[in-house]
């Protein structure tokens, strides 16, 4: 496999110790040539990378940009200078991790790419990385939107500005919530925000937690969500929303968050896992272009019929604990056959724009 590919360059290494960036890629032009032809594109990009000091780059091997290029999706991608400048920027980490810096214990590190065109977290959208134990020195994971991965392929060479790892795949820049949703075939969490006209919302929000039930959670409770108005989904699906916090399986502690509902949700961390309220977070760390998507097993019937109630306080301009109109209900008509399974059209575009800014998407079902 791959981990046996890595190569120590410890001798190399200490040979490009002081040399610039355009140096040392220039001297592993075998591998990373098709980089360098990237970079070329992007000469104001380039330059400020090499003033740059303190940084980490993942540069995708030849293997990782012609993938990449075999598809049309790719190739559309590589005619965008906008698109590649921010793919460039998503593979340099503010910081200098030499690969002994990871450990099992996810990290999440920060890049350059701060555009709010592709990215909606403070201080650069991060990247998952992790060096899974008993694997060999220099094995790191580094995990990107819709959960692909890339490989550490050659680690730690260390140029003056900070070190290079080489990695086998072009990262994925993390997409809008709704699009990472559909393409992980949340269906019922896509269809819920598409019927209360959430889509647009959640998708701007900058710096979020998202804890994403997933089709079986909403499936348990749709006798509890067959009447609700779109008011009282809408309610449920804020309080699954945390705005201003961007929480990551291994920075999550003990504590309350409030939701854009209003409400408080409970995240008690035990071991590995992460519960929110009763619910078990059973996919972690999704990344998406505003922050953090969870996916979550459960949505609590007591939380439900607490919503119905809460939505109905005053904080909502003009409305109060009376039941809604006869024709907000009717109009809702969320018989939840046809609420929580809609979405599939979304499911082709969000795989479509998967494939344009990086790898296969990787879906998973639940
Ligand atoms: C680097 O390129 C050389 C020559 O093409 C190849 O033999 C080698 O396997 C590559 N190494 C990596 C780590 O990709
Ligand atoms: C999504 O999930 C449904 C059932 O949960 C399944 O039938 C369908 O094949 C899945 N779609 C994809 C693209 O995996
Ligand atoms: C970031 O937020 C702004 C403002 O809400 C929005 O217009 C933009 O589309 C968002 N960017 C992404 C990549 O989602
Ligand atoms: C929501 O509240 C209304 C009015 O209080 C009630 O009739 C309805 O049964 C409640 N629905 C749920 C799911 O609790
Ligand atoms: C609450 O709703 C009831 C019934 O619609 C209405 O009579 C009452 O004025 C409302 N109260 C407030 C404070 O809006
Ligand atoms: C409520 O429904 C009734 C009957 O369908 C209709 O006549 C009325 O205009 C509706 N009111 C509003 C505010 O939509």
């Amino acid at each position: 496999m791959l981990f046996n590919k890595i190569v120590s360059l410890a001798a190399f290494a200490s040979l490009a110790w002081a040399q610039s960036i355009t140096d040392v890629l220039t001297q592993n032009k075998d591998n990373l040539s098709a980089l360098i032809g990237l970079l070329a594109t992007q000469p104001e990009l380039l330059k400020s990378i090499a003033e740059t000091k303190d940084i980490t780059i993942l540069a995708p091997n030849n293997k990782a940009i012609e993938t990449l290029l075999s598809t049309d999706a790719g190739k559309a991608a590589a005619a965008n200078p906008a698109l590649v400048k921010a793919i460039l920027q998503y593979h340099v980490l503010s910081g200098v991790f030499p690969s002994t810096a990871f450990s099992s214990k996810p990290a999440f590190a920060a890049s350059l790419l701060t555009d709010a065109t592709y990215a909606n977290v403070t201080g650069g959208q991060r990247v998952k990385a992790v060096a899974p134990e008993g694997r060999p020195k220099g094995t790191v994971i580094i995990s990107s939107g819709l959960l692909a991965d890339s490989n550490v392929v050659v680690a730690d060479v260390k140029f003056d500005g900070g070190v290079i790892h080489v990695i086998d795949e072009v990262l994925t820049i993390p997409t809008a919530a709704s699009v990472t949703a559909a393409a992980a075939n949340l269906t019922a969490l896509t269809g819920a925000l598409t019927t209360a006209n959430l889509v647009g919302t959640v998708d701007g929000l900058k710096d979020v937690t998202i804890f994403a039930p997933s089709n079986a959670a909403f499936e348990a409770i749709a006798a509890t969500t067959a009447g609700l108005s779109v008011q009282q989904l809408s309610s449920i699906l804020t309080y699954h929303v945390v705005a201003g916090t961007v929480g990551y399986s291994s920075t999550l502690t003990n504590t309350k968050l409030k939701t854009v509902n209003g409400a408080e949700l409970e995240i008690k961390v035990s071991g590995a896992d992460v519960f929110v309220n009763q619910a078990k977070v059973i996919v972690a760390d999704v990344l998406i272009a505003g922050g953090v998507v969870h996916v979550i097993d459960g949505i609590g019937e007591d939380e439900v019929t607490d919503l119905n109630s809460s939505v109905l306080l005053p904080s909502g301009s003009g409305t109060n604990t009376s039941t809604p109109s006869p024709n907000a209900t009717a109009s809702a008509t969320p018989t939840p056959n046809v609420v929580l399974t809609s979405g599939a059209g979304s499911t082709m575009g969000a795989v479509g724009l998967g494939a344009l800014v990086g790898g296969a998407a990787l879906l998973f079902n639940l």
